[in-house]
């Protein structure tokens, strides 16, 4: 998905990925990260995610990365988050109290643009990838990360024949593909969600899986 993609997508407020809850698969599973208050949490193509408002009142420090503009300026305008703006040469970084977002492109941003990273959450991210990207995703991620770093990682898997992405569908082959090199895997939970998903379903879909990882990043 090349960047025009995703600001038109923002621009027409076609953003059917947002939710206005907190997802249920990382309050129930965020312990599994093994990370404590005050640690740094990873949130690659956050959108307007309230999931990192969740997250930062757990006390952690939470970082996203997000190529919109429009999305991060909604963000902290929806949320009445004061934050202060500062250019890079990758883009703007917005920071206010234990939650920053780097408006850029992902795979722009080196390990020292960000805090040390003690876990990660990935809702909705690599699944926005078409099959092309998401070895280069997953090579940039495990390198913005210390070893043994942990990851939640939440995909949707459905006969991809049927739906043109994104949401692409990732299954568990496709993850134990994508990861094994680098990374332990976990699958934690895997929940059959087409009946809550009429948008899905008006795509004509038969079936939806949604699937929860827990990754480790491993030493080679
Ligand atoms: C499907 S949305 C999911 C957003 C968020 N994770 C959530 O759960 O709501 C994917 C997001 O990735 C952003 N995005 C796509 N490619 C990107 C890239 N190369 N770098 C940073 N953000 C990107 C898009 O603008 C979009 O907001």
């Amino acid at each position: 998905m090349k960047a025009e993609f995703w600001h038109q997508r923002w621009q027409a407020g076609e953003i059917g990925f947002h939710k206005h809850n907190y997802n249920a698969h990382m309050t129930r599973f965020i312990d599994l990260l093994g990370i404590e208050q005050g640690d740094n949490v990873l949130v690659p193509l956050c959108g307007k995610s309230l999931d990192m408002i969740w997250l930062r009142d757990q006390k952690f420090n939470v970082t996203g990365i997000e190529i919109s503009p429009i999305a991060v300026a909604d963000f902290f305008a929806e949320n009445e988050i004061e934050h202060e703006i500062s250019k890079h040469a990758w883009g703007k970084a917005y920071r206010s109290e234990n939650l920053d977002i780097l408006c850029a492109d992902f795979f722009d941003i080196s390990p020292s643009d960000l805090p040390h990273t003690d876990g990660i959450y990935d809702r909705a991210s690599l699944i926005a990838l078409p099959e092309s990207m998401r070895p280069d995703y997953v090579k940039h991620l495990a390198g913005l990360i210390p070893d043994t770093t942990r990851s939640l990682l939440i995909t949707l898997d459905y006969p991809q024949q049927e739906m043109d992405g994104p949401p692409f569908s990732v299954s568990e082959n496709d993850v134990n593909q994508l990861f094994s090199e680098l990374f332990i895997i976990e699958p934690i939970y895997t929940e059959d969600c087409l009946v809550n998903e009429p948008r899905f379903q008006a795509k004509g879909l038969s079936r939806l899986d949604e699937r929860v990882f827990l990754l480790t990043k491993n030493i080679p």
